[in-house]
C-alpha cells in the first residue's frame, strides 16, 4: 500500500466517503482540508474568519493559508491521505516542499450526479458522520446513527452554491489530473458507481500500483 495518497475529485465525487474508510483501514492520517477549514469556521479562529466568505461563496481559501495550514498538520509525519487538497496548482507544487505523494486517486463521476448527492447530503453537527438521504440514509428520520443528534445540511450544499463549487472545481482544479498523469501518479476511478463499487475498486488500483 502507498503511503502518502491524494484523493482527487469534483465536489461530491465521495472523497470524504472513500477517505474515511481509507484512513480507519490503513491507519493513515486523513487530512480533509474542508474539514479542518470547517472546524476553524465554527471555532471562530483568525483563520476560520478569513475562509468563511469564501467558502460561503463556492470559491477556494486562498493557497497561501491553505499551504500554511497543511503544512502545519502535516510536517515530518508520513501515511497521510490527503482529502480536497491540493486543489491548485501552485498548491500541487507547495505540497511537494511539504510531503512526497505516492499515488492520486481520481474520483471522476459526472455533474448531474454531483448536484443530486450534494442536494441529499446531510451531515451530524456533533459527531461529523455523513449521510445521504438517497444512498446512505440514517436509520430514524433525520437524526444521526451514531449519537442521535438532528442532522443538518452544509451551507455550501444550497445549488446555488453547488453550481459555483463545481464551476470552480473545473477551472481551477480539474488541471491537476493532467498534472498528476504526466507524473505517473494518476489512478483514474468511475466514482458513479455504489460506495461499496468505488472503494473496492480504489482498493484494487492501489495494490495493482504497488511498485
Ligand atoms: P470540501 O469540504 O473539501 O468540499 P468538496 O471538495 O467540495 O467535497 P465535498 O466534501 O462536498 O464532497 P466529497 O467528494 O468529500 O463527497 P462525500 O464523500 O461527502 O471543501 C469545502 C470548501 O472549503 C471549498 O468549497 C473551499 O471553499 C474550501 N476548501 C477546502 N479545501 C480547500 C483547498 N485545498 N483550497 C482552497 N479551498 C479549500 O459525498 C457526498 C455525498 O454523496 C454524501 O451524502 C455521501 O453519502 C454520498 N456518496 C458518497 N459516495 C457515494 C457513492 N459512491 N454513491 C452514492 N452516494 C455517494
Amino acid at each position: 500500500m502507498k503511503r502518502n495518497l491524494v484523493l482527487l475529485g469534483p465536489p461530491g465525487a465521495g472523497k470524504g466517503t472513500v477517505a474515511q474508510r481509507l484512513a480507519s483501514e490503513r491507519g493513515l492520517l486523513h487530512l480533509s482540508t474542508g474539514d479542518v477549514l470547517r472546524d476553524e469556521v465554527a471555532r471562530a479562529t483568525a483563520l476560520g474568519q478569513r475562509a468563511k466568505d469564501y467558502m460561503d461563496r463556492g470559491e477556494l481559501v486562498p493557497d497561501e493559508l491553505i499551504l500554511s495550514m497543511v503544512k502545519e498538520r502535516v510536517e515530518g509525519r508520513s501515511g497521510i491521505l490527503f482529502d480536497g487538497f491540493p486543489r491548485t496548482l501552485a498548491q500541487a507544487e507547495g505540497l511537494e516542499k511539504i510531503a512526497p505523494i505516492d499515488a492520486v486517486i481520481f474520483l471522476e463521476v459526472d455533474k448531474d450526479t454531483v448536484v443530486s448527492r450534494l442536494s441529499a447530503r446531510r451531515i451530524c453537527p456533533q459527531c461529523g458522520a455523513v449521510y445521504n438521504l438517497v444512498t446512505q440514509p440514517p436509520k430514524e428520520d433525520e437524526r444521526c446513527d451514531q449519537c442521535g443528534t438532528k442532522l443538518i445540511q452544509r451551507d455550501d450544499d444550497k445549488p446555488e452554491v453547488i453550481a459555483r463549487r463545481f464551476e470552480v472545481y473545473m477551472r481551477q482544479s480539474a488541471p491537476l489530473a493532467r498534472y498528476y498523469e504526466k507524473k505517473g501518479l494518476l489512478i483514474r476511478i468511475d466514482a458513479g458507481r455504489s460506495p461499496e463499487e468505488v472503494y473496492a475498486a480504489a482498493l484494487r488500483a492501489l495494490r495493482d500500483d504497488r511498485p
